[in-house]
C-alpha cells in the first residue's frame, strides 16, 4: 500500500511510476528497473526546504511546461497567430490506467489546449508519445512539442550515441553523462548516417551483458532533437522531438497534432538487454507482406557489379549468373531510366530507357522469375534532376521553388513531398511500374540531403506515399537506403522490410557498423552484401570468406559480377549462399548478443535461447602467442554442443594454427557446461588479423 496515488506501469525489466499530486498534476516517481509493489510515501513528503528556492516546492512533472515554477526544458511551446507566445498553465487533469497503458491528459482550460501524454507497453518495451489539440476557437501554432521528457537513472555515467557520414556510417561516439546539457540534432531532413535518432544511457558498472541501461529512439525520418539536460535535483532529464520549421504546424479549432513515437528500453541485462527491448518493438511495427517475416532472400544486387553501364542483354547475363550461384532475389539498381547514363540525369523520369530495354523491363522481369528469383527494382522518388522532363515539365514542383537558392548535391534536387500534386504523380508512376512488371521489391533511396528544408511535412509526405504503395501492392517488400545508410529509423520501418546499412561493404568497416546497427535494429533488417575486393569503398582487399562470413550476420547478398570470379571462387561464394540459407532461421527473429575478448576480438550470437550462430572476429593481429579462451556470459545454466562451422581469412595461415582439439570440432561437437563457457571461456581457433570463426551452439 502506498500513501500516495500512483499510475504504474510493469514490463517484464522495467516499471514505470508516476503519481497523481493531490494539489493537480503528474509527477515522475520512477523510470528504471522493475520494482515489486511497496510502500512509497507521497511526493510531498520528499521535498525538504531548499535555500532561496520556490516555498511549494514542485515535484518532477511528467509534461513539463514553462513558467509556474519549472525551470528545465517545456515539453510543449505553442503560439497564437500574431506570434503571441501562449502561457500555459495546466490546471485540470485526468488519468486512464489499464495494463499495458497509462494515458494521462493535462489541459489549460484558460487557453483551451490539452496534452496527452500516452505511455504503452510496446513488445517488450516501453513506446511513449504525445499529442496537443486545439479544443478553441482561434488557431494555434505548434513551434515544439516533446515526444517524451523522461527522467534518467541518477546512477548514469556514459552515454553512447552514433555520428556518420556516406559510406562512414555508425561512428560509436562514448562520453561522460554531461555536467550541463548534451544534445544530438539531425538537420538535414532525412535520418542521417548517424543512424537511428537515439542515444544508450548507461549506469555504473554497465557492460554487454549486465548493469541497468536505458536507450531510447525516436521514430522520425525527419530533423529531431534529443536532448539530456543536467536537474538540480541530481538527475538527468532527456526530452526527444521530431524538430517543425517555424509555423508549419498550425492546429484550427478542434485540430490535434501527434508527435511521433519514442521508444525506450530498461533493462538491467546491460547493452544486449535495451536492445533486444528495441529490437522487439522495431519487430512489432514491421508489417511484413502476408503478416510474417520468410526467410530472407538472398540478394543479388547489380550496383557495384555495373554501376551505370548496363543494358537487357548485361543484365540478363548477371541474372543467370547469380541464379547459378544459388541468389533468390535479383536487384536491379540504378541506370535502367530514361537518360540514366550517370548521375546527371534522369532522376524523375520512371520509364524504361528504350535504348536498354526496348521493350520495357518485363522481359528481365521474367527471365529472372524464370531462373527461380524474385524481382527487385532501384527507384529514388523523392529526388529529381534538372536534366530530366519531370523538371522541364514542372520546375515548380522542387524544394525551393519560391526563387531561394536550390543547391544540388550528386546532381539532383528534392521533390516537395508537401504537395499533393507531386505524391498523386509519383504514386502514378509507381503504381504504373508496379502493376506491369512483376516486381516484388523496390529498394527505395534517397542520395541526398535536403537544402532547402521540407520540414517536417516533407517526412509526412514520404510516409504517405509510402502507405499508399503498400496499400496498393502489399506484396512489394521495400528498402530503405539513402545514400548507403542515410534513413534507417523505426518512423520508416512501419513501411519497409530492409534497410541498406552502408555503401562501403568492406568487411573490416562492416564488423563495428554492424553491431552498432544492433543497437536498435535486428539483425534480418541489416542489408549485408559480399562485394568485390578490392573494396570499391575503401580500396582494401579481404579474402573472400571473411567478406561472406561478416555479411552473414545480416539479411545476405552478393554485390558483385559472379561471372568475374574463377570458377573455385564461384564455388566458394556458392558455399556460403548455403551457408546462410542454412543458418538464417537461426541468425533472423531472435535474440542478438553482442561481446568483447581480449587483444581486439568482437563476438555476437544470434540465436533462439537454445541455439546459437556464434561469430568471432578479429580485425588487427594479436601480441599475444596464443589467445585464452573466451567467456560467453549468456551461455550459463545449460549445457552446450559446440561445432566449428566455419574459419574465414587468409585460411592458408589460420589451417596450420589451430590446436588439434579445434579442428576436431571441425567434424564432432563438443560437449562444454554452461559454467564452463561463462567462466573459463571457449577454446579458440586461430584468429589472426582479418580473420573471423563461426560456431554453431545447441543446448544439450
Ligand atoms: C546510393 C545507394 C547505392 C546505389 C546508388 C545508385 O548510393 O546507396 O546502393 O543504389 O545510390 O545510384
Amino acid at each position: 500500500m502506498s500513501d500516495a496515488e500512483l499510475l504504474e506501469l510493469h514490463g517484464d525489466e522495467w516499471s514505470q511510476v508516476i503519481e497523481r499530486l493531490p494539489q493537480g498534476g503528474f509527477a515522475w516517481r520512477h523510470l528504471g528497473a522493475r520494482l515489486e509493489p511497496g510502500v512509497l510515501p507521497a511526493a510531498r513528503d520528499l521535498l525538504g526546504a531548499t535555500t532561496f528556492s520556490l516555498n511549494e516546492p514542485l515535484a518532477l512533472p511528467v509534461f513539463p511546461v514553462a513558467g509556474s515554477g519549472w525551470f528545465g526544458p517545456s515539453a510543449a511551446e505553442l503560439l497564437r497567430e500574431d506570434t503571441r507566445r501562449i502561457d500555459l498553465e495546466l490546471r485540470s487533469f485526468s488519468a486512464t490506467v489499464t495494463d499495458d497503458r497509462v494515458e494521462l491528459v493535462c489541459s489549460d482550460e484558460r487557453e483551451q489546449v490539452s496534452f496527452v501524454t500516452r505511455f504503452s507497453k510496446l513488445a517488450t518495451g516501453l513506446a511513449v508519445e504525445t499529442e496537443v489539440t486545439n479544443e478553441g476557437d482561434d488557431p494555434v501554432i505548434l513551434s515544439s512539442l516533446a515526444s517524451a521528457f523522461l527522467p534518467l537513472p541518477p546512477s548514469a555515467t556514459h552515454l553512447v550515441s552514433w555520428r556518420g557520414r556516406h559510406a562512414a556510417e555508425f561512428e560509436e561516439c562514448v562520453e561522460a553523462m554531461p555536467a550541463h546539457g548534451w544534445q544530438r540534432e539531425t538537420r538535414e531532413g532525412m535520418t542521417g548516417h548517424g543512424g537511428p535518432p537515439a542515444c544508450q544511457v548507461l549506469c555504473s558498472g554497465c557492460g554487454w551483458y549486465s548493469g541497468l541501461a536505458l536507450s531510447a529512439q525516436l521514430a522520425w525520418s525527419g530533423d529531431t532533437r534529443i536532448a539530456i539536460e543536467r536537474h538540480d535535483e541530481g538527475a538527468w532529464l532527456l526530452t526527444a522531438e521530431a524538430i517543425h520549421v517555424p509555423g508549419e504546424i498550425r492546429l484550427a479549432p478542434g485540430e490535434r497534432h501527434r508527435a511521433p513515437q519514442l521508444m525506450v528500453a530498461i533493462s538491467r541485462s546491460g547493452r544486449n538487454g535495451i536492445a533486444a527491448q528495441q529490437h522487439a518493438m522495431v519487430r512489432s511495427v514491421v508489417e511484413w507482406p502476408n503478416g510474417t517475416m520468410r526467410p530472407r532472400p538472398v540478394h543479388l544486387n547489380s550496383w557495384e557489379a555495373c554501376y551505370f553501364a548496363h543494358d537487357q542483354a548485361r543484365m540478363k547475363e548477371l541474372a543467370s549468373a547469380a541464379a547459378d550461384i544459388g541468389v533468390e532475389r535479383f536487384v536491379l539498381d540504378d541506370g535502367w531510366f530514361d537518360g540514366r547514363e550517370g548521375d546527371c540525369a534522369g532522376l524523375g523520369d520512371w520509364t524504361p530507357d528504350q535504348r536498354k530495354y526496348p521493350a520495357g523491363l518485363a522481359p528481365l522481369a521474367e527471365h529472372v522469375q524464370a531462373l527461380g528469383m524474385e524481382f527487385g527494382l532501384w527507384v529514388e522518388p523523392e529526388m529529381i534532376n534538372p536534366d530530366s522532363d519531370l523538371f522541364r515539365a514542372h520546375p515548380d514542383w522542387v524544394l525551393g521553388a519560391n526563387g531561394r537558392s536550390k543547391p544540388t548535391a550528386r546532381n539532383q534536387l528534392v521533390l516537395d513531398m508537401r504537395r499533393p500534386d507531386v505524391r498523386d504523380h509519383l504514386y502514378e508512376k509507381l503504381d504504373g511500374l508496379l502493376s506491369a512488371t512483376p516486381i516484388s521489391y523496390l529498394k527505395w533511396d534517397h542520395n541526398r540531403a535536403h537544402a532547402p528544408a521540407g520540414g517536417s511535412a516533407q517526412t509526412r509526405g514520404t510516409y504517405d506515399l509510402l502507405a499508399r504503395i503498400r496499400a496498393a501492392h502489399p506484396h512489394v517488400e521495400i528498402e530503405s537506403c539513402a545514400a548507403g545508410g542515410g534513413r534507417i529509423d523505426a518512423g520508416i520501418a512501419r513501411f519497409v522490410h530492409r534497410f541498406w546499412t552502408s555503401d562501403n561493404i568492406d568487411a573490416l568497416a562492416r564488423i563495428p557498423m554492424q553491431r552498432a546497427f544492433t543497437a536498435f535494429m535486428p539483425p534480418e533488417l541489416m542489408g549485408a552484401h559480399v562485394g568485390a575486393s578490392p573494396s570499391h569503398a575503401t580500396g582494401r582487399s579481404q579474402a573472400l570468406d571473411l567478406r561472406a562470413a561478416i555479411a552473414s550476420q545480416g539479411h545476405f547478398g552478393i554485390e558483385l559480377d559472379p561471372s568475374q570470379l574463377d570458377p573455385a571462387e564461384r564455388r566458394e561464394i556458392a558455399a556460403w549462399i548455403d551457408f546462410y540459407k542454412n543458418w538464417r532461421r537461426l541468425a533472423h527473429g531472435g535474440e542478438t548478443v553482442l561481446g568483447e575478448g581480449p587483444n581486439g576480438i568482437l563476438w555476437q550470437a544470434q540465436g533462439d535461447g537454445s541455439e546459437y550462430i556464434l561469430w568471432i572476429s578479429r580485425a588487427q593481429m594479436s601480441h599475444e602467442r596464443r589467445d585464452a579462451p573466451l567467456p560467453l556470459p549468456f551461455a550459463a545454466g545449460r549445457d552446450w554442443r559446440v561445432k566449428l562451422l566455419e574459419q574465414a581469412g587468409r585460411s592458408h595461415v589460420l589451417a596450420a594454427r589451430n590446436a588439434k582439439a579445434i579442428d576436431a570440432m571441425k567434424h564432432a561437437a563438443r560437449t562444454f557446461s554452461g559454467s564452463w563457457l561463462a567462466a573459463a571461456g571457449l577454446p579458440l581457433p586461430a584468429l589472426t588479423a582479418e580473420s573471423a570463426a563461426i560456431f554453431h551452439l545447441e543446448a544439450v
